[in-house]
């Protein structure tokens, strides 16, 4: 299948999942903690990956799938096509908030990143890129943000980073900027600066479902998706990354170098 066919395929598969969010979002969303009271998951959260999966599986035999929830592929390697799922990024916001989610979805070949999907359920923004293409919103494209260094524009991270002295160049990084922003979805977070409303998401410990779909975003818009040590982000562990324009990421990663 082509990567037209697939865009408008996962397209429709997106919108089936968010009529299923609208219409079971008020029933018992059977909430369990992980690893901790703020790392939550829920009934939805497992339905959702569970149903991409069932598709993904029936229409494309072949590919792999890692799934933050446990239902799709032990995968070792980043050959052949590779899906990543994150049924609902910002769980803790679903459960608190039932707004500031969003279900992501990205495909890669060979590592490089095809299809990247963030869908902003309850502001129905579907917010999708096909390689090559820049990014749109509900099909409209996205303009290229303004290149702006950290001392022009506002940065978003994640409050485990800004709270925690694991990293303290981070707090300076913050202080450097017009200001710091956090809505607690990465995916969201990245829409922010693919938008241009901040020029750099700071955060660290992601997983490859939280980043995938982002760093496509990142490369379609011109502006840079790296580790904190400026190495490529690896899409089989864990990472800390900043997502930003090519001046803020300058800015930033030489203050994560000092
Ligand atoms: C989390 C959110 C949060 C980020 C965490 C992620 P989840 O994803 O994106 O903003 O700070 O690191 O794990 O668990 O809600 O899908
Ligand atoms: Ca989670
Ligand atoms: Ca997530
Ligand atoms: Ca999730």
């Amino acid at each position: 299948m082509n990567l037209k066919d697939r865009d408008s395929l996962i397209q429709k598969w997106l919108v089936e999942i968010k009529e299923y969010i609208i219409e079971q979002k008020n029933t018992d969303l059977n909430i369990e903690e992980k690893t901790a009271d703020n790392d939550l998951v829920t009934r939805m959260d497992k339905s959702i990956e569970e149903q991409l999966v069932k598709k993904i599986r029936e229409t494309f035999p072949e590919d792999k799938i890692v799934g933050e929830e446990g239902y799709g592929d032990d995968v070792k390697d980043l050959t052949g096509t590779v899906w990543f799922i994150d049924p609902i990024d910002g769980t803790l916001n679903f459960v608190m908030q039932q707004e500031n989610f969003a279900v992501m979805i990205a495909v890669y070949t060979e590592g490089v990143g095809q299809l990247g999907y963030i869908y902003d359920i309850t502001h129905d923004k579907l917010y999708s890129s096909t390689k090559g293409d820049g990014v749109r919103c509900n099909g409209q494209q996205l303009e290229i943000p303004l290149d702006l260094n950290l001392s022009k524009g506002l940065v978003a991270s994640s409050s485990a980073l800004m709270c925690k002295d694991q990293y303290p160049a981070v707090r300076k990084i913050g202080a450097e900027s017009l200001g710091v922003r956090m809505l607690g979805s990465a995916g969201l977070e990245t829409i922010e600066v693919a938008k241009g409303n901040v020029s750099a998401y700071i955060a660290s410990n992601l997983k490859p479902w939280d980043i995938a779909p982002g760093l496509l975003f990142m490369e379609e818009l011109g502006m840079t998706g790296t580790q904190f040590d400026n190495q490529p982000i690896d899409l089989l562990q864990n990472n800390n990354i900043v997502f930003a324009t090519k001046n803020a990421h300058k800015d930033i990663i030489d203050m994560l170098e000092k």
